[in-house]
C-alpha cells in the first residue's frame, strides 16, 4: 500500500457503526406484549382503573416501547398495605439474612446487565457506553456496598431501626442507579419500599422486579414498584403509613413534596437540582480539563443533577482553553445511543428538548454567545426531530452571572463558561448560586485545590476529576439543593430511627407550699436582646411579664418582631465566617468557658429557674448542673464529631469533611428553660454554626444566660437571643427568613407543621419536635444526631497515583 493512502486513511481515521443489539430487550418486551402492570406484594397487578401511558425510545420517538400501568391513589394504597405488611418480618429477620438478599440482587443484576443496559438505553436515550460501563457497574456496586451494612447494621447502629414503610420517587436521569441509591439502603436497613419511577423511564425498574420474583425470590411486598406520573408520586407521598419519603428531581416538585408533607412528621430526604460549578486554574493540567469538561456536561447529555453545568476559567488561559474545547467538541459524536462509538445519545423526551430549546434562546437573547460544533444539526423543536431528540454539544461565552443560563438549571448538553481573575473571585462566582450540590476544582496545586474544595459551599468536590460516585460515599446537596445523603454511612442514617428508653429522670415536681422560691437577685437587663454581642432594645420597644406558674411577677423581657429578627440574623450572617473558619479548639475552649462561668452563677441559675417553671429549686440545681455537663459535653464534642475518609475502589481518597450548615434559627423547648436553650445552643456553636434562638415561657432564664455568654468570650453574633411572648410566630419569621440556613423548632404540632411550610423558600433545613416530647435530661439530649442536624458532609475526591 502506498504511503500516501495509509497516510490518508490515518488523516479520515473514522469509526464505523458499532451497534448493540436490541433483540434481547424486545423479546422481553414482547414477552409482557408490550403492556406492563404494578409491582406489588411480589406479582404483577392490572392498574385499578385500567389506565396505562406509553413509553418510548427518544432515539426514535416513534418507537412506542411500552404501554405501562397509571399508578392511581388506590393503586398506590395496594402498594403501601403490601410494603406494610412485608415490613414485620423483613425487619426481624437477621441482618445476615438480609444481606444475602442484597448480594442476590447484586449478583442478580451482574448476571442481567447486558439486557439491563441495553433497555436503559432504550428507554431513556442514553449512550450504550455510559449505561453498560457507569450507570449497571455502579448499580451493583451500590447493592453490593449496602449488603455488607445489612450485614452489620445491629453493630454498626446501635439504638437504631428501620422506620417502616419508606416511598420513594425517582427522576429520569439515570432510573436504574436512582432506584438503587434508593432501595439498597433502605431495605438494608429493614424497612420495606414503594417506588415510583419516573413516567419517561419505568422499563428497567419493571426488569428489576422481574429478576426479584424469578431470580432473587425476595420476601413479597419488601419492594413494591408503582408507575405512574406525577400525580401518582402525589398520591404516594400523601399517603399516611409511609414515615419516610425520599425524593431525587425537580426543584419545583421537592418544594411541593416538603409542602405536602409539612407538620405530617414524615421524614424526608430531597435530593434536588444543581448548577454545579466547573473550575480550571491557570496551573491545571489542561488535557485532562478538557476531557473533565467532556464528562462533566455532556455525560448523559448533561441530564446530570451534578452535571459541570458552569465553566470558570480562569483569565490568563481562557482563550486557549476555550479554544481547544471548541476542537475536542467538534469530535464528539452524537447519534444512535445503542452505537457502542457514541459519545452523546438522545435527550429524554419532548418537554426536556423543549427547555433547553428555551433556555438556550434566551441565553442569546439576553447577550450570551452560542456556539455549537460547525458538523451539527441543530434541533429546532421537538418535532422537527423525526430522527430523534437530539440536541447537539452547546458553549456559551460572554455570558454574565446575572444571565438566566447562568442561573437555572438547564439539564441538558449545554455549558455556559465565565473566566475569574483570582482563586478568591472564582469561589465568590461558584458560590453565586442557590444551588450546592456538587463542584469540580482543577489545578496541579494541592493547596489551592483543596482550599478552594474547602470554601465551596456544595455536598461534593471531586478535584481533578468530576462525576465520580460509590456506594460508600455519601451524596446529597446544600442549600436549594435539598437535604439529606445517600450512600455510605451518612445515607444508613436517613433510612433509621433512633431509638430511646424511656425518661428515666424522676418527674420533676412541683414544691409545697412554704418551698416556694423567690427571687433573690433583680433581673435587671430587662427588655434587652442579645443581638451582635449587644444587649439591644426590641425595635418596637415591647415587652411582657414573666410570671411563676403561680402567678408571682418576676420580670419584664422584650418582645420580638420581624425586625429584630432580621437584625439577628444579619448578625449572625457577619459572625458566620470567622466563626465558622475558627478552630475547633478554639470553638470547644469558649464552650468550657461558658460552662466554667455558668457554674460560678449556680445559685442565681437555680433561682431563676425554679422561680420561673415552678420546680423544687433541688430539681433547678440539677437543671444548673445538668447544663453545665452539657456544655461539656458540646466543648469534648467539638473536635471529635470527625469527618471519615472513605475507601472507594477507585484511587481516590474521599474526605467525608463535616462543616457547619451556617445559620440555625431555634425555638427552644418550653420544658427545660435552662438545659433546653443550651442544649440546642450548644452543639450548633460547637459545630461552627451561628445562632438565632427565641425563647418564650422561659425567657427570664434565657436572658439570664446573655450575661454568661457576653462573659465568656463569645464573638458577637455568634450566638443571638431573643425573646417572645408567641415564640411559635418569631420561629416562623426565622423560618421564612431567606439567610437562615436551617430551623430548629421543638414546641408544637401546629407550630412545627408551620415552620416546614416556611422553610421551603430557600429549602432550608428543618429539625423540629412536632409536639412530642424531648428529652433533653437523658441520652436523646446527647445524641450524636444533634450534631448531625448541625453539620452537613462535604465529600472531597482527591486522586493520587493517576
Ligand atoms: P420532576 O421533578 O417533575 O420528576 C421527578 C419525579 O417526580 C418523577 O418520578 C415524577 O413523576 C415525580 N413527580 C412529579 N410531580 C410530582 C408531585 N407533585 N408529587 C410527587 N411526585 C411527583 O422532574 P421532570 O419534570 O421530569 O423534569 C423537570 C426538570 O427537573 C428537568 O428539566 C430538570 O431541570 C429537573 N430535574 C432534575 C433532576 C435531578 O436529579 N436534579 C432529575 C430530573 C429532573
Ligand atoms: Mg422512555
Amino acid at each position: 500500500m502506498d504511503k500516501a493512502k495509509v497516510a490518508s486513511f490515518l488523516e479520515n481515521l473514522d469509526y464505523g457503526p458499532a451497534p448493540e443489539s436490541a433483540g434481547q430487550a424486545q423479546a422481553w418486551l414482547k414477552l409482557h406484549n408490550e403492556q406492563f402492570g404494578h409491582f406489588v406484594g411480589g406479582s404483577w397487578h392490572t392498574p385499578s382503573d385500567g389506565t396505562y401511558f406509553e413509553t418510548l425510545d427518544p432515539a426514535h420517538p416513534d418507537n412506542i416501547l411500552a404501554k405501562v400501568a397509571q399508578g392511581s391513589p388506590t393503586d398506590v394504597d395496594a402498594a403501601v398495605q403490601a410494603a406494610r405488611r412485608a415490613f414485620e418480618p423483613w425487619s426481624s429477620l437477621a441482618g445476615h439474612i438480609r444481606a444475602r438478599y442484597l448480594y442476590a440482587i447484586a449478583r442478580a443484576i451482574a448476571r442481567h446487565s447486558r439486557i439491563l443496559a441495553v433497555l436503559e438505553s432504550l428507554d431513556n436515550g442514553k449512550t450504550i457506553r455510559e449505561t453498560r460501563d457507569i450507570d449497571v457497574p455502579l448499580v451493583i456496586r451500590h447493592f453490593y456496598y449496602h449488603a455488607g451494612w445489612a450485614q452489620l447494621m445491629d453493630r454498626e447502629f446501635p439504638g437504631h431501626r428501620p422506620g417502616g414503610v419508606v416511598a420513594q420517587i425517582i427522576p429520569w436521569n439515570f432510573p436504574l442507579l436512582m432506584l438503587a441509591w434508593k432501595i439498597a439502603p433502605a431495605i438494608a436497613a429493614g424497612n420495606t419500599v414503594v417506588l415510583k419511577p419516573a413516567e419517561f423511564t419505568p422499563l428497567s425498574a419493571l426488569y428489576f422486579a422481574e429478576l426479584l420474583i424469578n431470580e432473587v425470590k425476595l420476601p413479597p411486598g419488601v419492594i413494591n414498584i408503582v408507575t405512574g406520573d406525577g400525580q401518582t408520586g402525589r398520591a404516594l407521598v400523601e399517603h399516611p403509613v409511609p414515615w419516610k419519603i425520599a425524593f431525587t428531581g425537580s426543584t419545583e416538585v421537592g418544594r411541593l413534596i416538603r409542602s405536602a408533607t409539612a407538620g405530617t412528621g414524615k421524614h424526608l430526604t430531597l435530593e434536588l437540582g444543581g448548577k454545579s460549578p466547573f473550575i480550571v486554574f491557570d496551573n491545571a493540567d489542561l488535557d485532562s480539563a478538557i476531557e473533565g469538561v467532556v464528562n462533566g456536561i455532556w455525560f448523559n447529555q448533561g441530564q446530570v443533577c451534578c452535571a459541570g453545568s458552569r465553566m470558570l476559567v480562569q483569565e490568563s488561559i481562557s482563550a486557549e482553553f476555550i479554544d481547544r474545547l471548541k476542537q475536542r467538541m467538534s469530535k464528539l459524536r452524537s447519534g444512535t445511543p445503542l452505537d457502542k462509538a457514541m459519545d452523546m445519545g438522545a435527550i429524554n423526551s419532548a418537554p426536556q428538548l423543549e427547555k433547553i430549546l428555551r433556555l438556550t434562546k434566551l441565553g442569546q437573547e439576553q447577550g450570551a454567545v452560542m456556539w455549537q460544533p460547525p458538523s451539527a444539526t441543530g434541533a429546532k423543536s421537538p418535532e422537527s426531530c423525526e430522527s430523534g431528540y437530539f440536541f447537539p454539544p452547546t458553549l456559551f461565552t460572554e455570558v454574565q452571572p446575572s444571565h438566566t443560563i447562568a442561573r437555572e438549571e438547564i439539564f441538558g448538553p449545554v455549558l455556559v463558561s465565565m473566566t475569574f481573575r483570582t482563586p478568591g473571585e472564582a469561589v465568590e462566582l461558584a458560590n453565586n448560586t442557590r444551588y450546592g450540590l456538587a463542584a469540580s476544582v482543577w489545578s496541579q496545586d494541592i493547596d489551592l485545590a483543596l482550599d478552594v474544595a474547602r470554601r465551596i459551599k456544595a455536598g461534593t468536590v471531586w478535584v481533578n476529576s468530576t462525576n465520580l460516585f460509590d456506594g460508600a460515599s455519601g451524596f446529597g446537596g446544600y442549600r436549594e439543593s435539598g437535604y439529606g445523603r445517600e450512600g455510605g454511612r451518612e445515607g444508613m442514617y436517613e433510612v433509621l430511627e433512633e431509638v430511646f428508653p424511656p425518661p428515666t429522670s424522676e418527674k420533676r415536681r412541683s414544691p409545697k407550699n412554704g418551698e416556694r422560691v423567690a427571687l433573690t437577685t433583680e433581673i435587671d437587663r430587662t427588655y434587652r436582646f442579645l443581638i451582635g454581642g449587644k444587649l439591644v432594645r426590641p425595635d418596637a420597644a415591647g415587652s411582657f411579664s414573666i410570671t411563676s406558674p403561680d402567678g408571682t411577677f418576676l420580670g419584664v423581657v422584650g418582645e420580638a418582631n420581624r425586625k429584630d429578627v432580621r437584625a439577628a440574623v444579619e448578625a449572625a450572617r457577619n459572625a458566620s465566617k470567622a466563626w465558622g473558619d475558627s478552630t475547633a479548639h478554639n470553638r470547644a475552649q469558649i464552650l468550657y468557658f461558658l460552662a466554667e462561668n455558668l457554674a460560678s452563677q449556680h445559685d442565681r441559675f437555680k433561682d431563676t429557674v425554679a422561680a420561673e417553671s415552678g420546680i423544687r429549686p433541688e430539681d433547678a440545681a440539677q437543671e444548673v448542673e445538668m447544663t453545665v455537663e452539657r456544655l461539656f459535653h458540646w466543648a469534648a464534642m467539638t473536635d471529635k464529631f470527625e469527618g471519615t475518609v472513605q475507601p472507594v475502589p477507585s484511587r481516590r481518597l474521599v474526605c467525608g469533611l463535616r462543616e457547619a450548615v451556617g445559620i440555625i434559627g431555634m425555638r427552644a423547648a418550653d420544658e427545660w428553660p435552662l438545659l433546653g436553650l443550651v442544649s440546642v445552643i450548644a452543639p450548633a456553636a460547637a459545630m461552627g454554626n451561628c445562632v438565632v434562638a427565641v425563647a418564650g415561657r422561659h425567657a427570664l432564664t434565657s436572658v439570664e444566660f446573655i450575661q454568661v455568654i457576653q462573659n465568656s468570650d463569645v464573638p458577637a453574633g455568634v450566638i443571638n437571643i431573643l425573646t417572645a411572648s408567641k415564640p411559635d410566630d418569631i420561629a416562623l419569621v426565622i423560618a421564612e427568613h431567606e439567610d437562615v440556613d436551617a430551623v430548629w423548632f421543638f414546641g408544637s404540632e401546629a407550630g412545627s407543621s408551620a415552620v416546614e411550610r416556611a422553610s421551603i423558600g430557600n429549602m432550608k433545613r428543618t429539625w423540629t419536635s412536632n409536639g412530642r416530647l424531648f428529652d433533653w435530661a437523658g441520652p436523646q439530649g446527647i445524641s450524636r444526631r444533634i450534631a448531625r442536624e448541625a453539620t452537613q458532609v462535604k465529600n472531597v475526591w482527591v486522586p493520587y497515583g493517576v
